[in-house]
């Protein structure tokens, strides 16, 4: 595996030789947390925006109450439709975690944890009662891995004991791990399916120390054919100027940028591993927040004009006919998302490369907020956000060299 000469990537690599994950080490490790902490002390910006956004959050209050439920439906003509009673207790779960980490105080980490058992001992099930569609997959997969960044946090919380703490691990295995196995999905559904499955797949694997999930999951990423969540397939076409067209491009903004969401997720979550999927194929997942990104971007001095980005039409075997997709899609063009911060930094201020649309972009999200944030609907908790208090880095020292950069030779010249 590819690793970055640090005492962080020792550990991990030591870690991973000796069959042992590295914890807390999903989306954030102790090191960002002592980062986050001591920003926050400091009042330093933008760690310190994002956190009062955080504080303002009515997820993120001592006093959250849970609302458990034994079964949750997702998707249109699901009855009873309760999808936001899940949704809203794992974002909490999440922010109460964030805020007990970084301020220290257990009323945080309390109602963290008190959410969680409400939830384990209940929950049975999510799918659809009363009606066909198959939007809970997207709900084992989001939600799992959230849920998964969650519990990875509160781990170690003397106030969760490992009887509460197993149980949990049991219903997230039971309920969601299972839904989220279900791939390849074939080349009929886009690829946010797969990525938010995929995702889940990886957190679980870390937050039950089970080897070979995690490993099936990177398997796939880096190598698997047969769906639209490999990196080859996902990112369907790098152009030159290393711009690299996402799958779903051509269907709409919204989901191209969720891509960019899932594609962060799953790339952090195994870097904090040891596993550089950021540096996959050349950086391909920069090439592709790059592309997303600038497509995405007014050009400076207008209102309403975007910048025109390279595109090669794809057919796409969706749901429910075959067509084609022939122009980078203008639906929801300009959508903004709490999900630039972690890839910005990484390529930048780990990596020393450059990513000046994704720069621009996260510009104007930041400072980020996350679940609450965001309107009240499925949208707003499709990413956990709140990026500019997790993943803002101090600039790189200059003259770093860049890493991850592999030359190709065309006709002779690189
Ligand atoms: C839907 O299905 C569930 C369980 O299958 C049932 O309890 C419920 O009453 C059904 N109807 C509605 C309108 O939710
Ligand atoms: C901890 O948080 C609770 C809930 O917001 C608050 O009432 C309490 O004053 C805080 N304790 C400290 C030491 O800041
Ligand atoms: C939890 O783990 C972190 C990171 O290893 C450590 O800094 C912290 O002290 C631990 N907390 C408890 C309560 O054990
Ligand atoms: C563990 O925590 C749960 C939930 O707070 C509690 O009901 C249970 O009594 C605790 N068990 C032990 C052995 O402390
Ligand atoms: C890890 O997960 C796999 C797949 O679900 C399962 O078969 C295996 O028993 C698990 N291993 C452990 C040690 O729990
Ligand atoms: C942009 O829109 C605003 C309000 O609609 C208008 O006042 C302004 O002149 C526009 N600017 C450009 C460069 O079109
Ligand atoms: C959006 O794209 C459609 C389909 O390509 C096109 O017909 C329409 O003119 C575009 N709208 C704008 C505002 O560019």
């Amino acid at each position: 595996m590819a690793c970055k000469v640090s005492f962080f990537c020792i550990l991990a690599l030591f870690a991973y030789a000796f069959g042992g994950f590295v914890h807390p080490g999903l989306l954030h490790t102790q090191t960002d947390f002592n980062r986050m902490a001591q920003k926050v002390a400091a009042n330093a910006s933008p760690w310190i925006d994002s956190y009062k956004i955080l504080e303002a959050n009515w997820e993120a209050s001592a006093t959250y109450n849970p609302n458990p439920q034994s079964f949750v439906n997702r998707g249109s003509g699901c009855t009873p439709s309760n999808t936001m009673a899940l949704l809203y207790d794992v974002a909490a779960s999440y922010q109460l975690a964030l805020r007990w980490k970084i301020s220290g105080n257990n009323s945080y980490a309390d109602a963290a944890v008190r959410i969680m058992n409400a939830w384990s001992p209940k929950l049975t099930g999510i799918g659809c009662q009363n009606g066909s569609s198959h939007d809970f997959l997207l709900m084992a997969g989001m939600q799992g891995y959230q849920w998964a960044n969650a519990a990875e946090i509160m781990r170690n919380y003397s106030g969760w004991n490992t009887t509460a703490f197993n149980q949990f691990k049991t219903m997230m295995m039971n309920v969601f791990y299972p839904i989220t196995t279900q791939y390849p999905r074939g080349l009929a559904e886009y690829a946010n399916w797969e990525l938010a499955m995929l995702a889940a797949n990886l957190a679980l694997g870390v937050l039950t120390d089970n080897q070979t999930i995690f490993d099936t999951a990177i398997n796939y990423i880096q190598s698997g054919v047969g769906g639209q969540g490999p990196l080859a397939q996902s990112i369907y076409y790098v152009h030159p100027g290393n711009l690299g067209q996402g799958e779903e491009a051509g269907r709409d903004q919204g989901h191209n940028t969720l891509d960019v969401s899932h594609l962060t997720v799953i790339a952090q979550m195994a870097w904090n591993q040891g596993i550089d999927l950021y540096g996959y194929a050349n950086n391909r997942i920069l090439a592709f927040a790059e592309y997303t990104a600038k497509g995405n971007l007014l050009v400076p001095g207008s209102n309403s004009t975007y910048y025109t980005v390279p595109y090669i039409p794809m057919n796409v075997d969706a749901w429910p006919t075959e067509y084609w997709e022939n122009v980078f899609a203008n639906g929801s063009i300009g959508a903004g998302r709490p999900t630039w911060g972690c890839i910005y930094h990484h390529y930048v201020n780990v990596k020393g490369l450059a990513a000046p649309f994704t720069g621009k972009m996260l510009a104007l999200q930041t400072p980020e907020g996350g679940g609450g944030n965001y309107g009240s609907n499925t949208g707003g908790y499709d990413q956990l956000g709140y990026e500019t208090l997790t993943c803002t880095l101090d600039p790189i020292s200059k003259g770093s060299a860049p890493s991850g950069l592999t030359a190709v030779l065309v006709g002779g010249s690189v």
